[in-house]
């Protein structure tokens, strides 16, 4: 078995490129991150994503150095555990998935075999980071799916062997040397995180679809209720916190779900998220855009980094 060694040298290396990424993941705002951040001021105390993901945002803003802090929270746990291991002890982390992603290349059934062995493994109570990250790194779309009773039941994506351990390596190194020892990690409801926010700290939401799932059980992690995320957004406003959220969107004529209630008093920013592929597929071109609202202070500090794609205000 091979191990990667890459060190914090070359890490600085391509420190100038585009935002890293620890794995795909369905839903991630790498792409719209630069567009995002013009909304975020220069420099702020913490950085709280209370639907973190794969923490895109949070990257790119360490990236540029602009918060001192930060608190990455999902209530999906293993995910979180990705995160953490990542950041905090990357060598560990990379040594695991080495092992774990090379097992496929002598595995007697194959590799679409060796994926169902980590996932019932998974499923079974090992639900070590490496195992997670090889699971989202070889699933379908990078999309993660339970059942209700809590069965990770995505399949493998057949073209694709996940990320190598090298690219993996590349990118947590860096990833770790921007965050560790300045990210805080929990994984619980994201009212409750919400809850510790400060004056002085940007809350950036960015929830599940909406109407993709209206179960209430906490494993799918596919649906929160809208009232309930009104009134974690009102409190927000009355305890004068600032927060940005990514929410609905529209492609051609059609909505995705509902826009917030315009008594919240945000200003909502479309964002041109590019070619919608499903339109592609059906042989038309329309462009997606996804809401951004910002809260009220935040209105007037958009920061002018990059401005090289279509925006406008509604
Ligand atoms: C759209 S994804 C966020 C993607 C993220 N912005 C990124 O760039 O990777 C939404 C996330 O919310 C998490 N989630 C769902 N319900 C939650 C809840 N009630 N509290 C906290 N996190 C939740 C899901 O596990 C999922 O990772």
């Amino acid at each position: 078995m091979q191990l990667v060694s890459y060190t914090k040298r070359n890490s600085q290396k391509i420190m100038n490129g585009a935002t890293p990424h620890i794995v795909q993941y369905q839903g991630s705002k790498r792409n719209l991150a630069p567009q995002i951040l013009q909304y975020f001021p220069r420099k702020f105390a913490r950085l709280i994503e209370p639907f973190a993901g794969m923490a895109a945002i949070t990257i790119a803003v360490s990236k540029q150095r602009r918060a001192g802090h930060y608190h990455l929270n999902d209530l999906n746990e293993p995910l979180v555990n990705v995160l953490k291991e990542s950041i905090t002890n990357p060598q560990q982390l990379i040594e695991d998935y080495t092992r774990v992603w090379s097992e496929q290349l002598t595995y007697d059934y194959g590799s679409v075999e060796h994926f169902y062995k980590v996932r019932d493994d998974f499923n079974n109570g090992n639900k070590c980071a490496a195992n997670m990250l090889y699971l989202l790194a070889r699933c379908v779309k990078g999309s993660v799916r339970y059942s209700s009773s809590g069965i990770f039941n995505q399949s493998p994506d057949k073209r694709r062997m996940g990320t190598t351990p090298k690219n993996l390596a590349k990118n947590v190194y860096l990833i770790s040397s921007l965050l560790k020892d300045k990210t805080d990690f929990t994984s619980v409801d994201y009212r409750e995180v919400t809850k510790s926010a400060k004056c002085g700290d940007i809350v950036y939401m960015d929830p599940p679809y909406q109407g993709v799932c209206s179960s209430r059980d906490s494993r799918y992690y596919s649906g929160i209720d809208f009232n309930e995320f009104v009134e974690c957004i009102e409190d927000l406003n009355r305890r004068g916190i600032d927060f940005i959220i990514s929410y609905d969107g529209i492609c051609g004529d059609k909505q995705y779900g509902n826009s917030l209630p315009t008594e919240l008093g945000l200003k909502k920013v479309m964002l041109n998220a590019g070619l919608s592929s499903q339109s592609l597929f059906l042989g038309k071109k329309e462009i997606t855009y996804e809401a951004l609202y910002l809260s009220r202070n935040l209105c007037e500090v958009r920061t002018p980094i990059i401005q090289d794609q279509l925006l406008f205000a509604l």
